[in-house]
């Protein structure tokens, strides 16, 4: 699939479509929500979408299909998403930029906005939980920053926007994240005109 410029956003404000991505415990699902219900556009969630496919937890998927059997669902409901053309705010896990074809269907389909933290931060958000199979006994933050500039790659590579939220409440990242977007020009006006000749 050839995938679409980075230059080339996306950006229909009178019907958006925007994907967040960024490192586990980033706060996707929580400001994506917030994000949707300030935008009026229908919010939906990666991960819930598997769980529910799937008839079980996002660990048990894990333990019982391997990361492979979890990431080639994971890719099959993106198709499923990215494919459509109506408003929607799409939060994605943290390794959905992993796949090439991932970060094509997102780029073609979606604004994409990274949410950033440190990872201490995300070290504290995730604490003692034990729902993220690939931070399970690693939650410390030598290991969170190794993984994330494994990954560093990927999410620039599919990214358009990026927003850092230590430190930041919900409704602040909402906030910088909506004149973000008021400033991107729409996709049209990206259109070359023909030329004469
Ligand atoms: C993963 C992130 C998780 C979930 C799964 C794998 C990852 O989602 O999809 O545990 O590979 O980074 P969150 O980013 O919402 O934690």
């Amino acid at each position: 699939m050839p995938c679409h410029p980075l230059t080339d956003i996306p950006w229909n404000p009178a019907r958006p479509r925007i994907a967040l991505i960024g490192f586990m415990a980033t706060g996707k699902s929580s400001v994506g929500q917030s994000l949707a219900a300030s935008l009026g556009i229908p919010f939906r969630d990666l991960d819930r979408e598997i769980v529910t496919a799937a008839g079980m937890s996002i660990p048990e998927i894990f333990s019982r299909q391997g990361e492979a059997g979890f990431r080639a669902l994971e890719t099959r409901l993106l198709q499923k998403l990215a494919c459509g053309s109506d408003p929607l705010l799409l939060a994605t896990g943290g390794g959905v930029p992993l796949r090439p074809e991932n970060r094509c269907l997102l780029r073609q389909g979606f604004v994409v906005i990274e949410l950033t933290a440190e990872p201490e931060t995300v070290q504290r958000r995730v604490g003692e939980a034990q729902d993220r199979p690939l931070l399970t006994g690693r939650n410390n933050s030598a290991a969170i920053r190794r993984l994330m500039e494994e990954r560093r790659p990927a999410y620039e590579e599919v990214r358009h926007l990026q927003v850092a939220v230590d430190g930041l409440r919900i409704d602040e990242i909402c906030l910088r994240l909506r004149s973000r977007l008021a400033a991107l020009p729409p996709a049209s006006s990206l259109v070359k005109p023909e030329s004469g000749d």
